[in-house]
């Protein structure tokens, strides 16, 4: 990033946020990552020591939210929608086409789902508001998401795991674990050898 907060090898003519922190040995592959950004807060994305972002990855974040990339992070094309806070941590790997989510952001009451929509239209952006309290979600270091999964409002995905290409996660999966399906259920333990080669 230059100082003007762009990227020399855009191709999208946009700027990094001024909230969002780089540290120099980070890579952002496009500002167009940044279309759906509008947290508020100081540090509203954080990307730590040799964290990267590539194509297809969208910091779809509230006003009021906050989402850390640690150590060597690696998102590879993923949406991030978050309202209160979302962590990834050191060395996780994200595949492409992946959601973590931190909140559902509409009501599913119908009937308060519907008075929102009919508000859309008045808003500047013409977006529907967070309406719905947000649970962090939580990727421990040295997780593997593959590729087309969903992460859903208050899962902590433990230190280790590796979550099944295609998995909706609905709940804490331990350290140490492989999870599949939808919804996410436990496929195996680690071996103490695979933990040992993680550490
Ligand atoms: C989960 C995964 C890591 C395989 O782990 P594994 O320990 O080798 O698991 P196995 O292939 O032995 O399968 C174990 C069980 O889990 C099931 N399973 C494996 N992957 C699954 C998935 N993605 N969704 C649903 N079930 C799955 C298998 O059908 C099998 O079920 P069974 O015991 O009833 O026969 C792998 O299937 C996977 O999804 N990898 C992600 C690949 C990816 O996204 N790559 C992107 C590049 S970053």
């Amino acid at each position: 990033m230059n100082k003007r907060r762009t990227l020399e090898w855009d191709w999208y003519a946009g700027t990094i946020p001024e909230n969002v922190l780089v540290d120099e040995t980070a890579y952002i592959e496009t500002t167009f990552s940044f279309y759906f950004y509008r947290s508020q807060l100081p540090g509203g994305v954080e990307f730590g020591r040799g964290a990267s972002t590539y194509l297809g990855t969208m910091f779809d974040v509230g006003p009021k939210g906050r989402v850390k990339l640690g150590q060597f992070a690696l998102v590879h094309g993923a949406r991030i929608i978050c309202d209160a806070e979302v962590l990834i941590g050191d060395y996780a790997m994200i595949s492409w086409n992946v959601v973590l989510m931190d909140s559902f952001r509409v009501p599913l009451n119908p009937v308060e789902r519907r008075k929102e929509l009919e508000l859309v239209p008045t808003r500047r952006p013409r977006l529907a508001a967070a309406t719905v309290p947000a649970r962090p979600v939580k990727i421990e270091r040295n997780v593997w998401i593959g590729f087309d999964v969903c992460v859903l409002p208050g899962v902590t995905v433990g230190q280790g795991s590796i979550v099944g290409a295609r998995s909706v996660v609905i709940e804490d999966v331990p350290p140490f674990t492989i999870v599949a399906g939808n919804p996410a259920r436990l496929v195996r333990r680690l071996t103490e050898e695979e933990i040992n080669r993680h550490a």
